[in-house]
C-alpha cells in the first residue's frame, strides 16, 4: 500500500473526490491536499502543495531510481498545467496520462512519482484504473534508470 497525496483545482475537484474515495477504499494512506470546495483556483498553488509532500517523503537520499515511498496525483481539466508546474520542482517527475498503458508504462520506465490526470479528458472509469496501476506497478530500472539519471542535471 502507498501513501497518496492528491490534489486538484476546481475543474478536477469531482474526480478527485472519486480517487480519495476508491484509493481510501483499497487500503492506501490518502491525504487530500484540497481545494474542499468548488470554487475558481489556481492549479499551480495545488501542484506545488502535493510535490513538496512526495520530495519531503523521498528525502536526501533518494536517487531517480528509488522506487518512491510515496506518491502525488494532481487533477485539473486537461492535467497539462498541473504536469507542467509539477515537472518544475526538482526531484519530481509527473506524468499526464490518459490510459492504462501510459500508467503502467511511466512507472516501469520513467519511475514517475506523480499522475496528472484531465478531468475533462479522461473518464472516471479509466481514471480509477490508471490509479491503481500507477500505484501497484514497480519501476524496471536498468537501462532506466540510466536514462532517468539525465533528465535532471
Ligand atoms: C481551468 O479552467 C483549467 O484551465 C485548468 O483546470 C487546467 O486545465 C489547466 O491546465
Amino acid at each position: 500500500m502507498a501513501t497518496v497525496y492528491i490534489a486538484s483545482d476546481h475543474a478536477g475537484l469531482e474526480l478527485k473526490a472519486s480517487l480519495v474515495r476508491h484509493l481510501t477504499e483499497k487500503g492506501h494512506t490518502v491525504h487530500d491536499l484540497g481545494p474542499s470546495s468548488p470554487e475558481s483556483c489556481d492549479y499551480p498553488v495545488y501542484a506545488k502543495k502535493v510535490c513538496t509532500q512526495v520530495v519531503a517523503d523521498a528525502g536526501d537520499k533518494a536517487t531517480p531510481g528509488d522506487n518512491p515511498a510515496s506518491y502525488g496525483i494532481l487533477i485539473c481539466g486537461t492535467g497539462i498545467g498541473m504536469s507542467m508546474t509539477a515537472n518544475h520542482i526538482p526531484g519530481i517527475r509527473a506524468a499526464l496520462c490518459c490510459g492504462e498503458f501510459q500508467a503502467r508504462a511511466t512507472r516501469m520506465h520513467n519511475n514517475a512519482n506523480v499522475l496528472c490526470i484531465g478531468e475533462r479528458v479522461t473518464g472516471p472509469g479509466v481514471a480509477l484504473d490508471m490509479a491503481d496501476i500507477f500505484l501497484a506497478t514497480p519501476f524496471e530500472g536498468g537501462r532506466h534508470l540510466r536514462r532517468i539519471n539525465q533528465i535532471e542535471g
